[in-house]
Order: C-alpha cells, then structure tokens, then sequence
C-alpha cells in the first residue's frame, strides 16, 4: 500500500520488522572504459557556457578502480561488468534496475529508463541478474518511468520503498509496484532540478540513521522521514551540489564511502558515530553522479 501519513508509517512499523526481510550485500560495478558526456540529461552534465563538460578518461578509470578498491577494504565482493561502447553513461550502475526479496528469493524489477540514450544498457544488467538466478520483472503498465535506486531506495528493515518521483520516475511506477508486489512506497516528491534523483539528495546510513537534503523536499516528506529515522542529518544545500553528500553510501551501517571535500557533513556524521572514507569522483560528478549511482547493492 501507500503510506501517506505519520500514522499509517507508525501501524506499519509497530508490526515490526519483518523477519523475511533481507538486505543486498554484494555489490554490482560497471567499468568507466567508455565512460564520457555525449548529452546533457541532469544539469550537472553542462558548463555554464552551455557546453557539455569533457571527462579525463585515465584519471576516471582511477578514480573508479580506487572507489572499488575501497569498498573492497570495507569486506564487500564486488562483481563487475565490462561496460559498452555506446552507452557512456552505464557507469552509474545504481540507474538500470530495483534488487528486493520476493517470495523467499532475489528479484530484480528492471528500469524504463526516461531517457532515450539509456534505455539499452538496462539489457545488460537483465541479463547478468538473469544468470544469477534472479526472479526477473519487467514494467507493465504503459507510461511508465523508473530508474532503479536513483529514485527507489529499499528501507533496510521494513518492506517500504522510498521513491522518489520527478524527472526521471513517475507515480505510474509506483501504482505498479504497490499492486504487484507485497512492497509499500513513501512517495518523496522531488522539487528541484538539481536534486533530479532521491538519490543525490537522501541516503539511509543505517537502521535508524539517513542523510537528507531538506530543500529537495516537502513538509510531509520531510515528516515521514523523521518519523521513520530516529537519526536525520540535514545536509549542506551547497555541499551537497559540490561534493554530493546526499549521494554517500554507508557499508554495514558503520562506514561512509563519500566524495571529499565537505566540512559539514564530515563532522555531522562523525558525530552520529560514523567512520568516514573520502574518494575522488570529480570525473563522474561532472555527469551529475557519485558514489551512491556508481554500484548496485545484489543479492
Ligand atoms: N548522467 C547520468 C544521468 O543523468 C548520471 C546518473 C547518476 N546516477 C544517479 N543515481 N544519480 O542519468
């Protein structure tokens, strides 16, 4: 069902966490080989010149292979796919599909990405979770727009979806989803064109911990999402455009992976008894992404 207000989210919550819940651990890459920025799709992909913003491939397959290495310190097996010539932007890994429990087993519910340019790079991941033995699904209904956890991020202890909508996944997606599948969805309204994705503006750091950017949102999200979280830090408008806070990830619920550069966000998450280790993005920022969008969290 949709949770719409305080209360629903409270009965939800007070019939506790759900024992089949499970929480993806292993994580999906994509290498940057053929990554570059061949059109604007975000506003972060132009110069103020209006050009597109031009990539140094040596240091972005760097900066990539030290972001891996990094989550590999942090005890996680990453897998990888090769990347594809054409698709310069199927390094951000967390766009082309939604991984959840179904029924006892893995699925995958695959993207229709907004844009045009993207939309094949969703067969190649279909195809590496097709191997892996997922439960596969495909939208249905006509008209919709989703891409993966840009916009729908799983809460870590409760069947519930937080999902954005904006630009790049409609409310068609998330009727799908609340009648096919045993999920529930907190729709999180997006209001600004530089928080174009839940996930350059909202992450959840832990059980009880998330991370958000209260100018993306409105008072009714911003309302559930402290009635969910007991911990809500506040992000940086400015920091988070520059150094995409709101787009960190957290392994295990202990360590922050994130681009450095911030004051703010360091000490707020420091305080809230976080471990923090900063990485180089710059490149894929200059294509409106960082940690976060650079993997999927799989079964
Ligand atoms: N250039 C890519 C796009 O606009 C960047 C995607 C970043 N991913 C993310 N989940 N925010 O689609």
């Amino acid at each position: 069902m949709f949770i719409n207000n305080e209360t629903e989210l409270k009965n939800l919550m007070a019939a506790g966490r759900s024992q089949n819940w499970k929480n993806p651990q292993r994580m999906l890459m994509v290498s940057p080989k053929y990554f570059s920025i061949a059109y604007a799709i975000n506003p972060y992909m132009v110069q103020e010149n209006g050009q597109l913003n031009s990539v140094d491939n040596n240091l972005a397959m760097a900066s990539w292979l030290k972001l891996k290495s990094t989550f590999e310190e942090l005890g996680v097996t990453v897998h990888t796919l090769p990347g594809i010539p054409h698709l310069p932007d199927m390094v951000f890994a967390a766009n082309q599909s939604f991984v959840f429990w179904h029924q006892g087993k893995p699925a995958v519910l695959m993207s229709r990405m907004m844009a045009p340019e993207r939309r094949e790079e969703v067969t190649y991941f279909e195809d590496w979770f097709k191997a892996q033995g997922y439960q596969v699904f495909q939208f249905e209904t006509p008209g919709v727009f989703a891409e993966g956890n840009g916009d729908l991020l799983l809460d870590p202890c409760y069947p519930i979806v937080w999902g954005g909508i904006g630009t790049r996944t409609n409310d068609a997606a998330y009727q799908e989803i609340v009648q096919r599948f045993q999920l529930n969805v907190v729709r999180m309204p997006l209001r600004s064109k530089d928080f174009y994705h839940l996930d350059t503006c909202f992450s959840i750091l832990s059980a009880d911990t998330c991370v958000i950017q209260p100018k993306a949102f409105d008072e009714v999200t911003l309302m559930l999402v402290r009635s969910r979280f007991k911990n809500v830090i506040m992000l940086d408008e400015q920091e988070n455009k520059k150094f995409f806070t709101g787009n960190c990830h957290a392994i295990a619920g202990k360590t922050i992976v994130t681009q450095a550069g911030s004051t703010t966000f360091k000490n707020d998450v420091a305080k809230a008894g976080f471990a923090l280790k900063e990485v180089d993005t710059a490149e894929f920022m200059k294509s409106g992404g960082s940690v976060f969008c650079m993997k999927m969290m799989v079964f």
